[in-house]
């Protein structure tokens, strides 16, 4: 046994310890329903203050564990967060133990990230031969398809940089990790073209006339961003529509599918609002959203292998690769992204769809959806309104539609709150024709009808509460 002073001197004690920490965690899982998100305490921050050491474990189960974000509770529906599952024990503890780096070499993690990619590849109905990389989220994803469309369409640019225009087209709506992934590339959020939307995508005319005004104006349609799932309302563009305008154009198609590429998964309906998906030249999704799966974990899917590896691979002599030993394995994943230190992520997707099945978590998405159409026919009985057609698992809706419309954005922004503080629920809002609008996110495999009703009836009780007090 090796000693040294970051190494305990009684390992026994450590293990009894963590034994205890591991049941508080695991009943914490268990019973996520008596563990929603509450305040952080005033004096949370002076506990947290390094330097007090003491009894660490203890410390963790006071004044950690109670303290998360309340994305594990069944009433949580707040932006887009997904829930957790028991499996992320496993892997975590084991990744611990690990502690392995994934940027390359000859180590079994790799071999499992590949798995979890040909099965992503494959659920998402790319070719054999395409490539991928697990990262920390859509944001990072959307950054390396957008580089691999930006190398392929002017290679010399990892040497001389750009100075030719280059633009990017998505609907009026899409998330603002592509502006941020336009605006890291140096190609200016100027350069993004918002193209107004019909009936939640993409409008194809609208989309045709602004490539074909800035081909006249001399510069250089670079990329297609299609939204699967988009984050206010959960709707999609016709991919299959992008996909013959991005080939007839000669530019890349990217798919942001952040949650919503997985009701690829899902049952009729749902599943076909991904048709075309799989004629995309990248996507951009998450473990960590709808398939439940403990955070950080996403997805670069590329379909062309080679411009992945163009816009990202460099081997100085210090990460030489061998035909055997650790420094051998091939390919390194350092090649297909930014990242050349990496955690054990492909563990955590391995373990849950091992130990659940891929059938549990099409059964989880397809729920997800019905519960959002459930929740909007709730919405109807208590006398509210639905403000937005519900087309996969987001459900956006206003409390009192017979009140002015900065009324109804303030009724419905307290509601939001007063539930978070009192009622254990968690919605978020956004904007519906300039009405602020609470809005549920369905990427919870805890949550079951009942709660839903509950929620409903909750908020037209709050509303009614709260009235009286609006300006
Ligand atoms: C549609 C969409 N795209 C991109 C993102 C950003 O994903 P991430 O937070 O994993 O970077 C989100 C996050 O909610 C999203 O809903």
């Amino acid at each position: 046994m090796t000693t040294s002073p970051l190494n305990p001197s009684d390992w026994e004690s450590v293990r009894e310890d963590l034994h205890r920490l591991l049941d508080r965690c695991v009943d914490q899982m268990r019973d996520a329903e008596d563990h929603p998100w509450q305040a952080p305490p005033a004096d949370l921050a002076d506990r947290y203050a390094i330097g007090a050491g003491g009894d660490v474990i203890a410390r963790v189960m006071d004044d950690v564990l109670p303290y998360h974000g309340g994305n594990t509770h069944p009433k949580f529906w707040g932006w887009v967060q997904g829930s957790g599952l028991p499996s992320d024990f496993v892997a975590g503890i084991a990744a611990a133990a690990m502690n392995t780096n994934g940027g390359g070499r000859n180590h079994g993690i790799n071999e499992m990230e590949r798995a979890v990619i040909d099965w992503t590849r494959r659920k998402m109905g790319f070719r054999e031969g395409a490539s991928g990389v697990l990262v920390a989220g859509t944001s990072q994803a959307t950054v390396i398809s957008l580089q691999a469309a930006r190398v392929r369409a002017c290679p010399d640019v990892r040497a001389a940089g750009g100075d030719a225009v280059l633009t990017v087209y998505a609907a009026d709506g899409v998330h603002n990790a592509t502006r941020k992934a336009v605006e890291l590339l140096g190609l200016g959020h100027d350069q993004l073209r918002l193209v107004e939307t019909r009936n939640g995508a993409m409008d194809l005319q609208a989309l045709q006339q602004v490539i074909t005004a800035d081909r006249a104006r001399g510069l250089n349609p670079l990329a297609i961003v299609g939204t699967a799932g988009s984050v206010d309302l959960g709707a999609y563009d016709d991919l299959n529509a992008l996909a013959d305008l991005a080939a007839a154009e000669g530019i890349w198609l990217h798919v942001d599918g952040a949650f919503g590429a997985w009701t690829r998964l899902a049952d009729a309906p749902w599943r076909k609002l991904t048709d075309g998906i799989e004629r995309a030249d990248g996507i951009a999704l998450d473990f960590h959203k709808w398939m439940y799966v403990g955070y950080d974990c996403g997805l670069a899917l590329i379909a062309d292998e080679s411009a992945h590896r163009a816009a990202f691979a460099a081997r100085p002599a210090y990460l030489k690769g061998a035909a055997e030993g650790l420094a051998g394995g091939d390919p390194w994943f350092c090649d297909y992204g930014i990242d050349l230190s990496r955690g054990n992520r492909a563990l955590k997707v391995w373990c849950a769809l091992e130990m659940f099945g891929e059938e549990a978590f099409a059964a989880a998405i397809t729920r997800n959806c019905a519960q959002a159409a459930f929740m909007a026919d709730q919405v109807q009985t208590h006398g509210m309104k639905v403000t937005a057609p519900v087309v996969s698992n987001i459900c956006v809706f206003t409390a009192d539609p017979r009140l002015s419309t900065a009324q109804q954005s303030d009724l419905n922004e307290r509601i939001a709150t007063h539930l978070q503080l009192n009622n254990a629920t968690v919605f978020s809002t956004t904007d519906v024709n300039g009405i602020t609008c609470l809005r549920a996110a369905i990427t919870n495999h805890r949550t079951r009808d009942r709660h839903i009703a509950e929620a409903i009836a909750d908020v037209a009780k709050t509303a009614q509460l709260l009235k009286g007090s609006l300006g």
